[in-house]
Parts: structure tokens; sequence; C-alpha cells
């Protein structure tokens, strides 16, 4: 075996022990319990037969939301690594012949912390409220939105199923009709490519639906660009002066990019590293780099320079 392709094994080796520091980040509920540990439950939601029921419908302008209990990283602040990921979600509306019926469900990704503002119930959807809904008070939010009911202040004139960056009014939606689905079950699938940027959302009422990378709606969005690098998600629901029921079942989350702590320590200790091997390399003559001969014993370093250059900070 000659020197390089040992030392070429060796860094192989290594590279493995380093990679694996991202793993992906994946949570499911199958069904929502007061031991349920993976989410909180705000404001009027509560778990219910397995279920999460989001709102009250004695009283008018109500809020509800299931969040999950960590920080979800979306991108990396050190390799500027954006994530995938897939999230499924199982609802139900039921208008109980309300006439008309409001207001809706929505998953959302906030920044880390994020609870509801004040008044934020009917048609703000537990996310804005009228201070906040041209510029978010604390922070970017971007939603995707079943909307049972149009507010003509910032809506379709129907009531539609959108995508929402910072806004109370959809990027871009599709029409959809809760009174054709009363009471029926709707899975929900919310996707994001990080490398087409292509957010995607796709959904269905059929009793047993196969998601095959189908969307019904979709829109380009650079996340690293709008939400900082570690985000809280959850899904939110409201009412208002008019109200429906709104259930949700299940849910799932999954995404490409956990940043796990270790990681930040590896970058920062590398930083340090790096530093110094510049500052010794730059001492050497160049003659002298030139002179030493590749052996067994010297795989391990043009694998720690071959390394720490291709991770040095940017
Ligand atoms: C909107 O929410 C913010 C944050 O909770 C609050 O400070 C503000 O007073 C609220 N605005 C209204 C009109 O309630
Ligand atoms: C929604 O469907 C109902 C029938 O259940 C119909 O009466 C109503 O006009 C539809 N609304 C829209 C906006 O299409
Ligand atoms: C993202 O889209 C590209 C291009 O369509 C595709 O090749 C890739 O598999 C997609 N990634 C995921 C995670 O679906
Ligand atoms: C997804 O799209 C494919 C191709 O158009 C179609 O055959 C399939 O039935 C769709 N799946 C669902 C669940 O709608
Ligand atoms: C996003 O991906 C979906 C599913 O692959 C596709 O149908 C849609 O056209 C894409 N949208 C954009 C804006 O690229
Ligand atoms: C999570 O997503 C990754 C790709 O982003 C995929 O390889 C993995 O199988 C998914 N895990 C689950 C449990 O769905």
């Amino acid at each position: 075996m000659s020197p390089s392709s040992s030392s070429f094994s060796y860094c192989f080796h290594l590279l493995m022990l380093i990679l694996p520091l991202y793993n992906s980040l994946y949570f499911q509920v199958p069904r929502f319990d007061s031991n349920t540990n993976d989410v909180v439950f705000i404001g009027d939601a509560v778990p219910s037969f397995g279920a999460v029921n989001f709102n009250s419908l004695v009283y008018c302008c109500r809020v509800g939301q299931v969040i999950y209990k960590q920080p979800v990283p979306l991108w990396d602040s050190n390799s500027r690594k954006l994530s995938d990921f897939t999230t499924h979600f199982t609802f139900v509306i039921d208008t109980q012949n309300f006439v008309p019926y409001g207001h809706g469900i929505a998953f959302f990704l906030a920044p880390v912390g994020f609870t509801s503002p004040l008044n934020s119930a009917a048609g703000f959807l537990g996310l804005f409220n009228s201070t906040t809904s041209d510029n978010p008070s604390q922070g970017p939010i971007v939603s995707v939105e079943f909307d049972s009911i149009s507010n003509q202040e910032w809506d379709p004139p129907v009531e539609h199923v959108g995508i929402n960056r910072n806004s109370l009014s959809s990027v871009t939606y599709v029409d959809w009709n809760v009174s054709l689905y009363n009471k029926q079950t709707a899975n929900c699938w919310i996707s994001y490519n990080s490398s087409t940027n292509n957010l995607s959302v796709f959904w269905s009422y059929e009793r047993n639906p196969n998601f095959q990378g189908n969307s019904s709606l979709s829109y380009r969005i650079n996340l690293k660009e709008v939400l900082p690098a570690w985000v809280t998600v959850g899904i939110t629901a409201s009412t208002g002066q008019f109200m429906e029921k709104h259930t949700l079942q299940y849910w799932d989350f999954n995404s490409s990019l956990d940043v796990r702590h270790e990681a930040k320590t590896l970058a920062k200790f590398q930083d340090i590293m790096y530093q110094i091997l510049l500052q010794a390399v730059r001492g050497i003559p160049h003659s002298w780099l030139n002179e030493i001969e590749l052996d067994e014993t010297m795989a391990p370093i043009p694998c720690i320079l071959l390394i720490l250059g291709s991770m040095r900070p940017k």
C-alpha cells in the first residue's frame, strides 16, 4: 500500500467519525394525552380522547396551540447548511352547524420562544394581532393555513389553503371549502426541499392516503433568509365571533439537520486548531515542506490538515 493511499483511508475513517454529527431530528405524536412529553398545550388546547381539542365552543374568540417542546434546527450557522423537513398531521374541522363558521388551523415556524400575541383570535389564527400583522414583533413567521373564513381585509374572497410569509395574506393559495369536508379527517403533508427551496403542501381527505411527494400548493422560499437558524414549530387554531371545532389527531415531523452541541464545540476547537496550524505552517520555509516524505506514521498530519482546512470557518 502506498503511503498516500494509507493516509487517504485514515482520513476516510476520521471523516466518518465526524460526519455523523449531523443526524436527523424526528418526532412523532400518534396520540395526545396529558403525559405527551414532546409537545406543550397552549391557550385553549387540551388533550381529549387521544386528540387535541383546540378550542372551547362556549365562548367566542379562542386560541389553542400545540408546540413542539424543543427548538428545531432549520439551518446551521457554521456550515450555512439548510435542512430538509417533512411534517405530517391529521386534523378534523367540525363546523357544528355554525353559519358562518371559522376561523381555521395552521402549521407554523417561528423564532424559538414564540408565544401567541395578545388579541390574536379569529382571523389572526393565534399568530398575529392588529399591531403585529405587518411587522411581527417576535420575528418572522412562515405558516401554512387552512383558513375557513375569508377576512376581506387581507384574504382572498374564498376559504383557502395558503402559504404565508410574515403576513396574514397568503403569498399563494388555492380554494378550499370546509363545508364539503365537514367532520372528515384531513391528512396534510408539508415538505421543504432545501436544494430547490420548494415549500410544498399536499392534503387529502381519502381514508388512507399515500403521500408520494405530490403537492397541491407550493412556493419557493429560501427559509435561511426568512427564519432564524433555530425555530419553534407548532400547530395553531382559532375561533372568533364565528366558531368551529378543530381537533388534531396525529403529528410527526422529520428534519434532516440536527446541529448537536458537540458540533458547536468541535467547530470552536477546529477554529482554534486551524489558527495555530496556520501560524505554524507560515513559519515553516516551503523547501522544508517539500522535503517531508510521507510514511505510515505521518498519515495523520496531512489528514488533520485536510480536515481542518476543509472545515475552517467561513
Ligand atoms: C399585540 O401583541 C403584542 C405582544 O403580545 C402586545 O404587546 C400588543 O399590545 C398586542 N396588540 C393588541 C392590539 O392587542
Ligand atoms: C362550499 O360548499 C357549499 C356546499 O357544501 C356551497 O354551498 C358553497 O357555495 C361552497 N362555497 C364556495 C365558496 O364555493
Ligand atoms: C429536492 O429536489 C431535488 C430536485 O427535484 C431532488 O433531486 C431531491 O431528491 C429533493 N430532495 C428531497 C429531500 O426530497
Ligand atoms: C400522486 O401523484 C401521482 C401521479 O400524478 C398519482 O398517481 C397518485 O395517485 C398521487 N397520489 C395521491 C395520494 O394523490
Ligand atoms: C415543488 O415541488 C412539488 C412536488 O415535487 C412540485 O409539484 C412543484 O411544482 C414544485 N414547485 C416549485 C415552485 O418548484
Ligand atoms: C427523515 O428524513 C430523511 C431525509 O431527510 C429520511 O432519510 C428519513 O428516512 C426520514 N425519517 C423518517 C422517520 O421519516
